[in-house]
């Protein structure tokens, strides 16, 4: 298997989020894909148990995330879209929380929490339960079992180009006005019939 970036989900024309800081984002983001061919690579050839090989498995995780997160972030960023409260989402986000307007509350304070890293608004299709979740590297307290609806990229290099230090507030607010609702709405509804919501 060689992973390829997927151009079609790069984003453009956003309010507040420049173009110029999602061509930086995306370079970073081909560099994942990039490494993530190359280790899958080196470990067809290591020897299996050795310490290299070992290694390379431990490292998979980082990059293999790193691209999927990333595709899922891109893949739920457009201009101009607002998310229905009567959609199946909408409602079940006004369920979950008191209102839609609590649960964007408590996404954004989630992302504003100190530190970089994921959040990641979770469906668990077993129990219906949603969660808003934080994840500080790509591969470290992913919840099993439970499918990634909408993922906010918090690494400093999503924001830097257009938001200084400590201006990370602004940027989730100008991230969560630029959600690709459609997107994050269908991602839910794959998640309800049981599949794994598609990254591209
Ligand atoms: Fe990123």
């Amino acid at each position: 298997m060689v992973y390829t970036a997927q151009k079609h989900l790069k984003p453009k024309a956003l309010s507040g989020i420049s173009d110029e800081q999602i061509d930086q984002h995306w370079h970073l983001y081909e560099a994942y894909v990039k490494n993530t061919n190359e280790i899958l690579e080196e470990l067809g050839e290591a020897e299996s148990g050795s310490h290299h090989w070992s290694e390379l498995k431990r490292r998979l995780g980082f990059e293999f995330n790193g691209m999927a997160l990333h595709e899922y972030y891109f893949g739920n960023l457009s201009a101009g879209s607002s998310l229905s409260p009567q959609s199946a989402l909408g409602e079940a986000l006004a369920e979950r929380w008191p209102d839609i307007d609590a649960w964007h509350n408590d996404f954004a304070k989630t992302g504003a929490m100190r530190g970089i890293g994921w959040v990641i608004l979770y469906h668990e299709p077993a129990t219906g339960s949603l969660f808003n979740w934080w994840i500080s590297d790509h591969e470290v307290n992913h919840p099993a079992g439970l499918n990634p609806i909408l993922v906010m990229d918090v690494f400093e290099h999503a924001w830097m180009v257009d938001y200084g230090a400590g201006e990370k507030g602004k940027y989730i607010d100008a991230f969560l006005d630029n959600v690709a609702w459609e997107v994050v709405e269908q991602r839910f509804k794959d998640s309800l019939d049981g599949h794994v919501p598609a990254r591209f």
